[in-house]
C-alpha cells in the first residue's frame, strides 16, 4: 500500500515500514564508527522500540556487540493497517543484527506486567544466561498495578497554581497562551504511579531472585530536569514528583544490588521530540527555540548522539561523573548557561511570525513526521510497500 501520514493533534496514526527502517539503518551507522570500549555484552531495554530505548538498544548492539533483549507495547500490523512505528523499528532493527551475527530478540506486551516480568526472565535463562545491563526507558501514560489491578492514568499538569504561558501548535505554527490548571493530589500519586520508579524496581527484584544479574550489574533509568521556563509543567509539576521518586529508586536499588556490586543510575537527557515528549504543552515551543539555538552553536544532538554519548563519556569511561544528586547528566550542553540565556530570549520575543525565523520550528516538524517514519531522507514514499512485516523474533 501507499502509506500517507495521518496525524491528530500531537499523534501520527499511521507509519511508513520503509522509513523507520531507513531510521535505524541510519542510527546503526552512527554507532558503528564510534565503539564502546570495555561496552555491555548482554543487556535487556525496556522500552526498546522508540526514542530514547531504542537508541540505547542499538548503541549496546553495534557500539559493544551486545546481544540485546528488547521489551515494548506496540501494536502489529494488519491489512491495510500499519503497525505503529515501534513496531517497525524493532523489525528493522532485529533483520539486520541477525543479518550481522548479533543476539537480538523482542518482547511485545505490558512490560508492567507480572506476566512480561516472567516471561523475559525465562528468555534471559534459556538464551543468555544473565545480563550486566539493564536500561529502564519506558513513556506510558497509564499503567495497571501487577498486584491490585489498579489502573492509574498519569497527568501532565502544574502542581498549585495555575499555569499561563504560550505554547506552539507546530501543524500549523500558532503561537497561543495555554492555561493549565493545578492538578489534584490523586494526580500526584496516579502519575508516581506511572512514570515514577516502582515497575524499575520490581524489574530489579525480580531478576535477581531469579538470579541473572551478574556481578558488577548496572541499570538505568532516563529522567529530564529542563530549565526554569518549563519547571511548572515539568519538573515541578506531576511528571516532576514521578522523576523524583525515579531518581531516588535509584538510590534503593543501589542498596539491594550490594552483594554483587550493583548499581543503578539515572541519566538526565536533552529535551528531544519523541512520542512521549510531543504530548507535553509548552514543551514543543521550547524545543523548536532548543534547536535553533543548539544547531547554530552545533551542539544538536538527537537521541543517538545523546545515547552514545552516555555509553562513551560516562556509563563506560574511566571516570563516571555524576552531578550533586548522583545523576548522570548528558543534558550538560542544553543545559549550558549561554544556551539557556539565548532561549528565554527569544522565548520572550516568539510569535506565530517570528517562530518560523527565531525558532526552529522545520526542524520540530520534521523530527516528529521521522517518528513515524515519515519525511526521512532517501525513501520513495510514491512507491508501493508491505504493511505486513513481521518482527523476526516474534513469528
Ligand atoms: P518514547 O515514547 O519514544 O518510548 C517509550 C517506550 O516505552 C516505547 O518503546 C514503548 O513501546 C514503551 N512502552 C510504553 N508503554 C509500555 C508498556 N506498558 N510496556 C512495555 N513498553 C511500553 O519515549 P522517550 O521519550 O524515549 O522516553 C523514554 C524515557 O526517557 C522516559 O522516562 C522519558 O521521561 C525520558 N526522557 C525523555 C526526554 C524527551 O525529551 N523525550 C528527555 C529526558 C528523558
Ligand atoms: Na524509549
Amino acid at each position: 500500500m501507499i502509506i500517507e501520514p495521518k496525524t491528530r493533534g500531537f499523534i501520527c496514526l499511521t507509519s511508513h515500514p520503509k522509513g523507520c527502517e531507513q531510521n535505524v539503518l541510519n542510527q546503526i551507522n552512527y554507532v558503528k564508527e564510534r565503539p564502546v570500549k570495555n561496552g555491555p555484552k548482554k543487556v535487556l531495554v525496556i522500552g526498546a522500540s522508540t526514542g530514547f530505548g531504542l537508541a540505547s538498544r542499538i548503541t549496546a548492539a553495534y557500539g559493544s556487540k551486545a546481544a540485546t533483549i528488547g521489551a515494548f507495547f506496540e501494536k502489529s500490523p494488519s491489512e491495510g493497517r500499519p503497525a505503529s512505528p515501534g513496531w517497525y523499528n524493532s523489525a528493522a532493527f532485529e533483520a539486520q543484527a541477525h543479518k550481522d551475527g548479533l543476539y537480538a530478540k523482542s518482547i511485545n506486551g505490558d512490560a508492567f506486567s507480572n506476566e512480561i516480568k516472567v516471561q523475559t526472565i525465562d528468555l534471559i535463562k534459556a538464551d543468555l544466561g544473565e545480563i550486566d545491563l539493564l536500561i529502564y526507558s519506558l513513556a506510558s501514560p497509564v499503567r495497571t498495578h501487577p498486584d491490585t489491578g489498579e489502573r492509574f492514568k498519569s497527568v501532565l499538569k502544574p502542581i498549585g497554581n495555575t499555569f499561563t504561558d504560550n505554547t506552539v501548535d507546530f501543524h500549523t505554527g500558532e503561537v497561543k497562551e495555554i492555561s493549565i490548571s493545578p492538578c489534584t493530589e490523586d494526580d500526584i500519586k496516579n502519575t508516581v504511579n506511572v512514570m515514577g520508579g516502582e515497575d524499575w524496581q520490581m524489574w530489579i527484584d525480580q531478576l535477581k531472585s531469579a538470579g541473572v544479574l551478574s556481578k558488577d550489574f548496572k541499570t538505568v533509568a532516563y529522567s529530564y530536569i529542563g530549565p526554569s521556563l518549563t519547571e511548572a509543567v515539568y519538573r515541578k509539576g506531576t511528571i516532576g514528583r514521578a522523576k523524583d521518586h525515579l531518581e531516588a529508586t535509584a538510590f534503593k536499588i543501589t542498596d539491594a544490588l550490594k552483594d554483587i556490586d550493583g548499581k543503578a543510575y539515572v541519566s538526565v537527557n536533552k529535551a528531544l521530540v519523541t512520542q512521549a515528549s510531543s504530548a507535553i504543552p509548552v514543551i514543543p515551543l521550547y524545543i523548536s527555540l532548543l534547536y535553533k539555538v543548539m544547531k547554530e552553536q552545533g551542539i544538536h544532538e538527537g537521541c543517538i548522539e545523546q545515547i552514545e554519548r552516555l555509553f562513551n563519556a560516562r556509563l563506560y569511561a574511566e571516570n563516571l561523573e555524576v552531578d550533586e544528586a548522583g545523576r548522570i547528566r548528558i543534558d550538560d550542553w542544553e543545559m549550558r548557561e549561554d544556551v539557556q540565556t539565548k532561549v528565554l530570549e527569544l522565548w520572550k520575543q516568539a510569535t506565530t511570525k517570528n517562530l518560523p525565523e527565531i525558532g526552529d520550528l522545520k526542524g520540530y516538524e520534521t523530527d516528529f513526521y521521522n517518528l513515524f517514519g515519515f519525511k526521512v531522507q532517501g525513501v520513495d514514499y510514491d512507491k508501493d510497500v508491505n504493511e505486513m512485516v513481521s518482527i523476526p523474533s516474534l513469528q
